[in-house]
């Protein structure tokens, strides 16, 4: 009886360890999930999806290497009013994964079109999908002009450290 009390401890608190570690980690956990070739996942599911570039208006998107810190700026104010409250910039999970490393993560045509069209984006992305169902709450659509977008995919480049 008393055996099985300590085992059940155990086991809640190693599953939620493994839950907390799982979720700051969206893309290791993601890799192991999809293997290499997300490609090869992709054509069973959607053979039209591009998990590189996602799915929405924005294609090929050029961006300066320069970080434009006017653009940042505004994209700070932007994500602190519509996103910050379920984002941290460290590589924490709060509801979503944290930011630190996302510009590495995703290109800037998958940040931009899932920032622009979140819905479609978590029915159909593997990546996303992967992060859903670790923190198991569907970021809603934050109603982005693509200015906005563009403001915020800036701060998040600032926040990975671009100058
Ligand atoms: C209610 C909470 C919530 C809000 C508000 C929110 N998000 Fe999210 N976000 C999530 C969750 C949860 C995920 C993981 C995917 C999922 O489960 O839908 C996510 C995933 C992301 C990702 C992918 C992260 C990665 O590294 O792969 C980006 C980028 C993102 N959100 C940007 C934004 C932006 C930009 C805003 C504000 C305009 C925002 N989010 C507002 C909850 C939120």
């Amino acid at each position: 009886m008393f055996k099985t009390i300590i085992m059940k401890k155990f086991l809640i608190i190693s599953s939620l360890i493994i839950f907390v570690f799982a979720c700051s980690n969206p893309d290791a956990n993601n890799d192991a999930a999809a293997g290499s070739t997300s490609s090869s996942t992709n054509a069973k599911g959607n053979p039209s999806y591009d998990p590189d570039r996602g799915e929405g208006k924005f294609k090929d998107v050029q961006i300066s290497e320069k970080l434009d810190e006017e653009k940042a700026a505004r994209g700070e104010k932007v994500s602190e009013l519509k996103c910050l409250s379920c984002h941290k910039l460290s590589d924490e999970r709060l509801v979503g994964p944290g930011w630190k490393g996302t510009t590495v993560r995703h290109r800037a045509d998958w940040l931009l079109n899932f920032m622009t069209n979140t819905d479609a984006m978590i029915d159909k992305d593997p990546k996303v999908q992967a992060m859903l169902e670790i923190c198991m709450v569907r970021m809603p659509n934050q109603n982005l002009t693509d200015d906005e977008a563009f403001e915020i995919y800036e701060f998040m480049r600032k926040n990975d450290g671009v100058e």
